[in-house]
């Protein structure tokens, strides 16, 4: 079997992974912080298969690269606090987490259903490059297995991850080798989500005190989680359609259903579905949605995850905003969604 491609980041090496990324594969490429797994953000299997290599056991969310303000601003409403954090801070290892704009041609997976977004605008050549060469924002968690430490070299990479990368640009030592802070502007308050690059008092110096997360009071609706909760009940393990019910189904096993995550049965697919295909039957006139069986192995295990959180939550969750802080809070597969799955 060979190893992992690994390629020295030359122009021609780039505009190949660049064309990797268009056709929805999967390339690592070297940032100022660590090196990130990067996928076509408005490509929903590209997403699916990037939570899949790093056998992600639950969808967070992912922050999306792009070149500058100009892109950022297509994706999400960008208010005067965040145009000086990017005037002071971009390009660089800051992550703003903003209200996602209804137009913005991002997968859903990729910001797990919310209606925020995180968005940073690398400062590295080669991520800069690859990111203007594929044409579209490119969502990238870390380019690690899940559960373990992020990686600040290629090799690093090619040992977590191996195959299961299309290509690895190699850019050397990553310079901060620690993650981007992330600070989030959805409440009246900014709220450092993340400690990383920038430090907390150089962020305060241009917006004014910083919120840790979830200190103070619960602003509600609208501020930062990483939930999303359906606004109505979710009754999982369906094998038929009841009254008032809106069924989603699974490799087409129950032909009532009104949506069918993949009618062939393939995880990546379904995957890239759920939360649109959620929101599609959380409407009104649906009593509750009905969701029938999906196989808990590879993404399956996430995708389980993220059903047994919507049927978990409680009306509170559900009358609240999608982008609310309180979320189903019942530990479904695994531990809470608090600490960061890498
Ligand atoms: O330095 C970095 O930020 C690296 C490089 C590759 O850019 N990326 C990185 O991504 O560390 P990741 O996926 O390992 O961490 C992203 C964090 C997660 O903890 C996730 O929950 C949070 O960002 N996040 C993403 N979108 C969010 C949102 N809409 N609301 C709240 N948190 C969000
Ligand atoms: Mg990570």
């Amino acid at each position: 079997m060979t190893g992992p491609r690994i390629r020295k980041a030359s122009t021609a090496a780039v505009a190949e992974a660049a064309r990797l990324i268009r056709q929805g594969g999967l390339v690592a490429f070297p940032t100022e912080t660590v090196y990130g797994l990067g996928g076509d953000a408005t490509n929903g299997q590209a997403v699916a298969a990037i939570f899949a290599a790093k056998d992600r056991p639950r969808f967070n969310p992912l922050i999306c690269h792009v070149l500058d303000a100009a892109q950022a601003e297509a994706l999400a409403e960008i208010d005067d606090r965040a145009r000086a954090l990017i005037a002071r801070f971009w390009p660089g290892p800051l992550t703003l987490v903003l209200r996602r704009r209804p137009s913005a041609a991002v997968s859903l997976l990729a910001t797990a259903g919310l209606d925020s977004i995180a968005i940073r605008s690398p400062d590295h050549p080669v991520a800069r490059a690859l990111i203007e060469a594929a044409g579209v924002p490119i969502a990238a968690p870390s380019a690690n297995r899940s559960g373990t430490l992020s990686p600040t070299t290629a090799s690093h990479v090619a040992a977590s991850l191996g195959n299961r990368v299309g290509m690895i640009l190699n850019g050397g030592a990553c310079r901060i080798g620690l993650e981007s802070t992330i600070v989030g502007l959805i409440g009246p308050r900014p709220a450092l989500l993340r400690p990383g690059g920038v430090p907390v008092e150089a962020i305060e110096a241009n917006v004014g005190p910083i919120a840790a997360a979830g200190e103070g009071p619960v602003q509600a609706p609208g501020m930062l989680s990483r939930h999303y909760a359906p606004g109505r009940p979710v009754r999982l393990e369906a094998t038929e359609k009841r009254t008032g019910e809106a069924l989603l189904g699974f490799g087409g096993a129950i032909t009532e259903a009104d949506l069918d995550l993949s009618p062939t049965g393939d995880l990546a697919e379904a995957a890239a579905n759920l939360f649109a295909m959620l929101r599609a039957l959380d409407r009104p006139g649906v009593a509750a949605i009905a969701v029938t069986p999906v196989p808990g192995t590879g993404l399956g295990l996430a995708i389980n995850d993220r059903l047994c959180r919507a049927a978990a939550a409680t009306t509170e969750d559900r009358e609240a905003d999608w982008s609310d802080e309180r979320g189903p809070s019942a530990p479904c597969v695994l531990p809470d969604a608090a600490e960061d799955l890498g």
